[in-house]
């Protein structure tokens, strides 16, 4: 475990002694009237600036320059941000090169240029064979310049490889792994098959070159989210994440996986948070979480009513300031999260994560005496 900070690691600042009261000490806040005297008995927690100030960009849906992730480092290093999660592979592109399977980008990292705004999956069509195709990726090269631009900023970047769902963009690149070919798996069903040897053996050859990549130490995030268990068990989906963390963290990178995977059994990584509802059952676990509640940090959610359409949920920067940091749990840090089905372009993904970032990091990020962790 690599954390340096905790959560509601407790100052006393008891100073006040007033005639003959002996009051209990180590009560939260508590005023105290003793004669005509009124004091406040003080006992504030100290709460450090979590170890995890993240935010995450969905590359896959939309690709963003490397210039534009550079002035994005810029802007969140300002703001006190130390994690750059880059959401590399899903359905509609693989942006990562992987030099040992060339068609994840020669093939994963295009598809055919739909209109603008146009966003319906069933008329994705991956490939690089269309007269107009839209994509792109990062060499491996250019990663390790991001990488060492981030770091020269305080940021972190965290590689996120989805699996085995969301992964459209590899079975059209590779169809042998998939569990049913595409396709015919657009729309939630695009799932390895990780029963087969090939496959695991696939998924380990591509983050030995992800590890090779980013510096030790570095959490390599494996997905693991919205598999359905009518394609894939939930034991067979536990059983491949418990390979692929294992594997991970034996070469001395912590895992990451979406609440998903914990809450269904897999154990030893890192968890990211992002369905509000499981939050309690996610804490109650005691893992190292990181919480990015779609309740409250989905920065691509409609940030005010006007923006809304009927039935949205909208997260304003009030609904930001308003998250309640649990106490007592096993808690990292907290991340916003950017996905892109709906931002094309650089100005967009601005406008989305900032200002709700900026009112991330000034309710989050800062060394603070709260008057108590409970309030
Ligand atoms: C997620 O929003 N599926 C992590």
């Amino acid at each position: 475990m690599m954390r340096d900070s905790k959560y509601g690691k407790k100052t006393s600042l008891h100073s006040i002694v007033v005639g003959w009261v002996s009051l209990v000490l180590g009560l939260c806040v508590l005023p105290v009237s003793v004669g005509s005297v009124a004091f406040a008995q003080e006992d504030k927690v100290q709460v450090p600036a979590p170890e995890w100030r993240g935010l995450h960009v969905d590359v896959s849906r939309h690709f963003f320059e490397p210039a534009v992730l550079k002035q994005l480092m810029d802007r969140m290093a300002a703001k006190g941000f130390n994690r750059l999660h880059l959401h590399l592979t899903d359905g509609p592109g693989w942006r990562l090169e992987i030099k040992r399977y060339p068609r994840l980008t020669a093939v994963g990292a295009w598809r055919k240029l739909l209109p603008a705004g146009a966003w319906n999956w069933k008329d994705h069509e991956i490939g690089n064979h269309f007269a107009e195709c839209y994509g792109g990726y990062y060499t491996q090269e250019t990663m390790r310049e991001l990488i060492a631009y981030g770091a020269k900023r305080g940021i972190m970047l965290v590689p996120e490889i989805d699996m085995p769902g969301h992964a459209y963009a590899s079975l059209v690149a590779y169809p042998e792994l998939a569990l049913e070919p595409p396709p015919a798996c657009k729309l939630g069903r695009d799932v390895w098959d990780v029963e087969k040897e090939h496959v695991r053996r696939f998924a380990k050859e591509v983050l030995d070159e992800v590890m090779a990549l980013f510096p030790p130490g570095t959490p390599i995030h494996l997905g693991g989210d919205e598999v359905e268990p009518h394609l894939l068990s939930f034991e067979q989906q536990r059983v491949f994440m418990q390979e692929m963390v294992d594997y991970v963290q034996a070469k001395g990178y912590p895992a990451i996986t979406w609440d998903e995977a914990a809450c269904n059994g897999v154990r030893g990584q890192w968890v990211m948070l992002w369905r509000a509802e499981r939050q309690a059952e996610v804490l109650a676990l005691g893992m190292p979480v990181i919480l990015c509640p779609n309740s409250h940090f989905y920065f691509d959610y409609p940030q005010s009513e006007e923006e809304a359409a009927p039935g949205d949920h909208v997260i304003t920067v009030d609904t930001v300031r308003s998250f309640r940091m649990p106490t007592g749990a096993n808690v990292l840090g907290v991340q916003g999260n950017v996905w892109t089905e709906h931002i094309r372009t650089p100005e967009r993904l601005f406008y989305m994560a900032f200002p709700r970032a900026k009112v991330m990091a000034e309710a989050f990020f800062k060394e603070d005496n709260k008057e108590s962790a409970e309030k």
